[in-house]
């Protein structure tokens, strides 16, 4: 746990998921720049209930430290969201915080919206296109980076969105933008704002796969299919014949979608952290599967990881797992799926799983399971099968 001193207080944060890399931190640069600019130059005072919206809150530092201006946090991540629960929570502020999914809209109007800007763009694009109704001529759009992740496209989404962009100094290689909001784009606020400005969601086909697939804006590969994914369903007829599957971390469904049209009989679940993923997965499932029992085949859960899944439950577990949380490249998340994967499996079930080859699985693959197999790769990937879950060394 680290201490971030605000001009509103001090905090005592930790990240969600926890990590082993004490490197890494609940907030950077750019979060405390942002609180200093609002504290110096933001009169939230005067702000009515429900008119500060934060969007991309990391583990939760902005919205506890502005905690007594009631804002509302909007991610898509059920992580994010569950860190500031906690931080929330661990330093006594009062009430809950006000926590909104990427599926939902904020209401407004809107006095004052703060952004961290996001990892994928188009999640950006979609996010400001949703709230730019939500605006009036007085409110207050201000973005906050560390300069190695901005680039001119962010800025040419506020120009389109929003409207001019102005920038602060740079400070601890962090920057702020402030967009001003154009009169015209800032019209009447209707009371219950459609998404139809959003482009998003949207979708491709890949003749060579028979696949055509939706994808909210803030889905991995949201506009091809990603090349660990292919090989792994290029060769997808050596999976054995399962009753329970889980698609673990299911980004728009591929993996679990493809198992589920050569398995009709088996029965998928799919999981994943973020909202716009589930909402994918779950609208692909019923367009490719319509006519089904879709309750009875299939269930979407948002969740992290393996954590609501039942002790030996599953035959099949197929995974294309994260590399990175957020901005920060880490192996943690994948070596936690591979231990609890060997507590939801059944005895003679198997983890699928495909891979960069240098990404250091293997160790913990073994580790967990009594077999390792490579069944097919590439000069860059691997789909490693692990049997025999190790009975008892989940604990
Ligand atoms: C590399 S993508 C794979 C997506 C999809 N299976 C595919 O092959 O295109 C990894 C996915 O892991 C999800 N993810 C990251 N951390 C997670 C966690 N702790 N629990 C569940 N899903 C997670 C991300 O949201 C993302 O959709």
């Amino acid at each position: 746990m680290n201490v971030l001193s605000t001009p509103f207080g001090s905090l005592k944060l930790r990240r969600w998921p926890s990590t082993t890399d004490r490197s890494l931190r609940a907030w950077d640069a750019a979060d405390e720049l942002l609180i200093k600019h609002v504290h110096e130059s933001i009169d939230l005072e005067s702000l009515a209930t429900g008119r500060l919206l934060i969007c991309n809150d990391a583990h939760g530092a902005l919205s506890c430290a502005l905690h007594s201006f009631a804002p509302t946090s909007w991610s898509d991540s059920l992580l994010a969201l569950t860190a500031l629960k906690r931080n929330w929570k661990s330093n006594n502020l009062p009430g809950e915080p006000k926590r909104l999914e990427s599926t939902n809209l904020p209401v407004g109007p809107l006095d004052v919206v703060l952004i961290k800007v996001p990892k994928t763009l188009a999640l950006l694009d979609d996010q400001l296109a949703q709230i730019r109704p939500l605006l009036h001529p007085n409110s207050v759009v201000v973005a906050t980076c560390m300069l190695k992740y901005l680039n001119n496209s962010s800025f040419a989404l506020f120009e389109k969105h929003i409207g001019a962009v102005q920038t602060s100094l740079a400070v601890k290689k962090s920057r702020l933008l402030f967009s001003t909001v154009e009169q015209s784009a800032a019209t009447s606020v209707p009371a219950h704002p459609s998404s139809q400005a959003s482009k998003y969601p949207d979708r491709y086909t890949d003749q060579d796969l028979d696949l055509s697939l939706l994808n909210y804006a803030n889905v991995f590969c949201r506009d091809h299919v990603d090349i660990g994914s292919r090989l792994f369903i290029e060769n997808m007829h050596m999976l054995p014949q399962s009753s329970d599957v889980l698609d673990l971390a299911c980004g728009n469904g591929i993996l679990g979608l493809c198992v589920q049209r050569s398995q009709p009989q088996a029965k998928v679940t799919f999981v994943d952290e973020s909202y716009h993923a589930i909402a994918s997965a779950r609208e692909n499932y019923a367009s490719m599967f319509s006519g089904e029992d879709v309750e009875a085949k299939t269930s979407f859960l948002i969740g992290d990881g393996l954590e609501d899944i039942e002790s030996l439950s599953l035959d099949l577990i197929v995974c294309n797992p994260p590399f990175h949380i957020q901005h920060a490249l880490t192996a943690d998340t994948t070596l936690a799926f591979i231990k609890a994967a060997s507590r939801c499996l059944r005895y003679d079930g198997q983890l699928w799983i495909v891979a960069n080859k240098n990404l250091p699985y293997q160790y913990t693959l073994k580790r967990y399971f009594k077999k390792l197999n490579i069944k097919a790769q590439n000069r860059r990937f691997a789909v490693y099968c692990a049997s025999d879950p190790k009975v008892g060394s989940a604990d």
